[in-house]
């Protein structure tokens, strides 16, 4: 049977394949973890949508505009108000597949989240990734059973055929049996972020090292904004990765302080009057490593939990309770909880038009490790809804592209440098991995400046010349086109903050382009459409 291959399980790739069976298409879901292991499904707070059901008078223009602004006017603005306006449709189409988002009184109910003032976030507790993957997946299993989707999992993408800047088909390895084939068609990676290739710093699956976006660049593939890499201001530290406390914690009046001079300073509230709490996590990640580092304070900063109401708790946090009652001994409830700025996001991505086609024919991104919707930073809650709409976008692309697709005769030859990597799931561990999460530390964090993002790209070719292989040699590849993007962008937007160019730069509102030549990472700066195009809200 003729299918469409995608290459990942999680919210992206579940909804590209069902659209694709609206359509009639069928597909492949190729995936190294079952989707009940994805990283959507660690999504906690929410998901976007305008459907003022809390009598705010919301509207999609307001959704439009924060997400914007909340990106700093990186985003493709058409690309935006696609999302924005199919927002509300995804929700009912949760619903209708038996999605339990939070009622009171048996009417949906909608949460405050960071970057917008009005209560746009539909929910279920602090575990909604979990519950929309799962409504997904039974959908998509009913169609497994008919014979529309194929699940692979425990197979990850070893190639892609590109002939002439035409994607053919991929190369798929079973990682159980270390078995290679060919599987012929149009090709959606939906592989999720990259925040893994940062170690243990983030806040999502260290599984999610962006492979098959490495893999992607080497192959020809343009990546984008890169740079812009997004710190959630409320994580802390478990054993082997940081752990996420809900921006919904704030958006149901959690509030952060530090102790100065022996009294509690709630400096978001003070600094920031309008939004206080929940400004954009840019915003509140820099303000916290800012009080840090401030003597005149304590160096701590505390998430204040502790009003809260009973009803809060039992209702809509019981989940976020009981984590942080398991692994940090502390009930949120009774004492306020230590949090520090932790990896969650990764804004930049393979490069898509507002199609979600790349610069390869019959070669599409949706999801995380697409760069669209989110531009210089992401809002909270526009995740979910982000991956969800891009797997429709991506599929209706394909659907649109099908009848013109040149479907091989015969099964492509393994070419012989192709990645094989070992059985085992294909988590960092090696020890160029080790090196590069150590210069990624060091050179991409909150702020970051000419000298050492020079430094590490200098060692990072030095790995390079020592000629890792394979898995690791992509992953060095891919950190160097990370570096690169961050060295060329010499000013300050959302989550890209240069100490030495501190100011945002008007001239700089483009896309950083960055593409492999063969040897490293060639930039470019390409222009965003100044303006939507059409699309009156009313
Ligand atoms: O804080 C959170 O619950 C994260 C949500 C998101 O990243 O969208």
């Amino acid at each position: 049977m003729k299918r469409v291959n995608i290459i990942g399980a999680g919210l992206a790739g579940l909804s590209c394949a069902l659209t694709l069976a609206r359509f009639g298409v069928p597909s492949r879901l190729v995936s190294p973890q079952p989707s009940e292991r994805a990283q959507s499904v660690m999504a906690e707070g929410g998901l976007n949508a305008v459907l003022d059901v809390m009598g705010e008078a919301d509207t999609l223009e307001e959704h439009f505009e924060d997400t914007m602004r909340g990106g700093c006017y990186l985003a493709d603005p058409n690309a935006v108000w696609g999302m924005v306006c199919e927002a509300p449709e995804i929700v009912r189409d949760y619903i209708a597949l038996g999605v339990p988002f939070q009622t009171e009184g048996g009417r949906l109910v909608q949460r405050n989240f960071g970057g917008q003032k009005k209560k746009r976030t539909v929910y279920a507790k602090s575990s909604t990734g979990k519950v929309l993957v799962t409504s997904l997946v039974d959908a998509v299993r009913r169609l497994e059973a008919q014979g529309v989707v194929e699940r692979l999992a425990w197979h990850e993408l070893s190639g892609l055929s590109i002939h002439g800047g035409t994607c053919n088909g991929a190369w798929i390895r079973d990682a159980c049996l270390n078995q290679m084939s060919f599987a012929p068609g149009p090709v959606v990676i939906a592989c999720g972020g990259y925040a893994g290739i940062f170690g243990s710093r983030n806040t999502g699956t260290t599984v999610n090292t962006g492979d098959a976006t490495s893999l992607a660049y080497a192959s020809g593939v343009e990546l984008a904004n890169l740079e812009f890499v997004q710190y959630h201001p409320t994580t802390v530290l478990i054993t082997g990765k940081r752990m996420l406390i809900t921006e919904a914690a704030r958006g149901e009046g959690g509030r952060l302080y530090t102790v100065r001079n022996g009294e509690p300073w709630y400096f978001m509230e003070e600094k920031y009057p309008e939004l206080g709490n929940l400004m954009p996590r840019d915003v509140v990640s820099r303000e916290e490593e800012a009080v840090m580092a401030d003597p005149t304070c304590s160096g701590v900063v505390w998430l204040d939990m502790r009003g809260l109401t009973r009803s809060v708790w039992n209702d809509r946090l019981s989940d976020l309770r009981n984590e942080i009652i398991h692994y940090l001994r502390i009930d949120p409830a009774r004492e306020p909880v230590p949090v520090e700025p932790g990896i969650h996001y990764c804004m930049g991505g393979i490069c898509v038009d507002a199609g979600h086609r790349t610069n390869v024919a019959n070669l599409y991104a949706a999801g995380e490790c697409a760069a669209q919707y989110h531009g210089a930073n992401r809002l909270g809650a526009n995740s979910l809804l982000g991956a969800t709409y891009g797997g429709r976008v991506a599929a209706r692309s394909v659907v649109a592209d099908f009848d013109s697709f040149d479907w091989p005769d015969e099964p492509a030859e393994i070419p012989n440098d192709l990645v094989i990597g070992p059985l085992e799931t294909p988590t960092c561990d090696s020890s160029v991995d080790a090196r590069i999460h150590e210069l990624l530390g060091a050179s991409m964090g909150m702020k970051r400046d000419e000298a050492s993002l020079k430094a590490a790209l200098r060692d990072l070719d030095l790995i390079d010349a020592s000629g890792a292989t394979g898995r690791a040699r992509n992953r060095v590849s891919f950190a160097k086109a990370i570096v690169a993007s961050a060295l060329s962008r010499e000013e300050s937007r959302g989550a890209h903050f240069r100490a030495d160019f501190p100011q945002t730069r008007e001239d700089m509102r483009a896309t950083t382009v960055c593409s492999f030549d063969g040897v490293g990472p060639q930039i470019q700066q390409r222009p965003i459409p100044e303006k939507r195009l059409g699309g009156d809200a009313s």
